[in-house]
């Protein structure tokens, strides 16, 4: 039997999500490109205090990860992953340029249908309903297109603006995971919540539209 994430065309990804008006700017959702070096090195090198302590433990300095020569791999293994159906990676874009970077991995198929959505966005535009707007257009673009059943984010119980941000989109809580992952050098708690098709039959982004905090183009 041919394997579900063999190479080739998989449901949602490539794709172009948005735009979607939020305060900071007009967000879109696009596939990470091998020119996207220079821009995310910058923005995550000047971020460094802000994002490192949410970010999954790895091997090497900050410096030394995110250096502009360092996209190279995080691209293609996007992009690898991307093709085999096993992840939808998106770049974030306020008003056309690089802001972030909303993912969805571990793309279970069969029975489970299922899948984690992570996200960051620059420092300089936080607050702006960017990351709630990338997560709900990314969300409902698994729920239709991708033909995802359920999407879970974890998240630390310290990280209040990502638990807003999932908050706003109606993410249901569904327990505790005890010294989940390695984050910043240790063994952290994180939330876990979800949300599944049935929780949201119209979309999350009409909801986004009709409490104000958004607007289509
Ligand atoms: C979490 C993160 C993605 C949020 O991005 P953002 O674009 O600022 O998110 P939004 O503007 O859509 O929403 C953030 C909400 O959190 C609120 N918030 C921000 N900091 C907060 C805090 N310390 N306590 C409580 N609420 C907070 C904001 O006021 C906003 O809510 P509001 O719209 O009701 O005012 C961003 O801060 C980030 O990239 N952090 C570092 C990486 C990270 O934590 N990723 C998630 C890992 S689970």
């Amino acid at each position: 039997m041919a394997s579900p994430y063999a190479v080739g065309r998989h449901p949602g990804w490539p794709a172009r999500l948005g735009p979607l008006h939020v305060p900071a700017g007009v967000v879109e959702l696009r596939v990470p490109r091998i020119t996207d070096g220079r821009a995310w090195s910058r923005i995550r090198l000047r971020d460094q205090a802000y994002l490192e302590q949410w970010e999954p433990t790895v091997p090497g300095t900050w410096a030394e990860r995110n250096a502009p020569g360092a996209w190279f791999a995080q691209w293609s293994t996007l992009r690898a992953l991307g093709k085999r159906g096993m992840s939808l990676p998106f770049v974030i874009t306020v008003d056309g340029q690089f802001a972030g970077q909303v993912t969805v991995g571990n793309v279970i198929r069969g029975s489970l249908c299922s899948a984690w959505v992570g996200y960051w966005v620059a420092a300089d535009i936080v607050g702006g309903g960017v990351a709630t707007a990338a997560a709900a257009l990314v969300v409902d673009h698994c729920f239709t297109t991708a033909g995802l059943h359920r999407v879970e984010a974890t998240v630390r119980p310290e990280n209040a603006a990502s638990l807003r941000v999932l908050a706003k989109l109606g993410f249901r809580y569904e327990g505790l995971f005890r010294r989940y992952l390695d984050v910043a050098g240790a063994w952290r708690d994180h939330q876990c919540l979800a949300l599944t098709t049935e929780d949201t039959p119209t979309g999350l982004v009409p909801l986004l539209v009709a409490a104000g905090k958004a607007r289509s183009a």
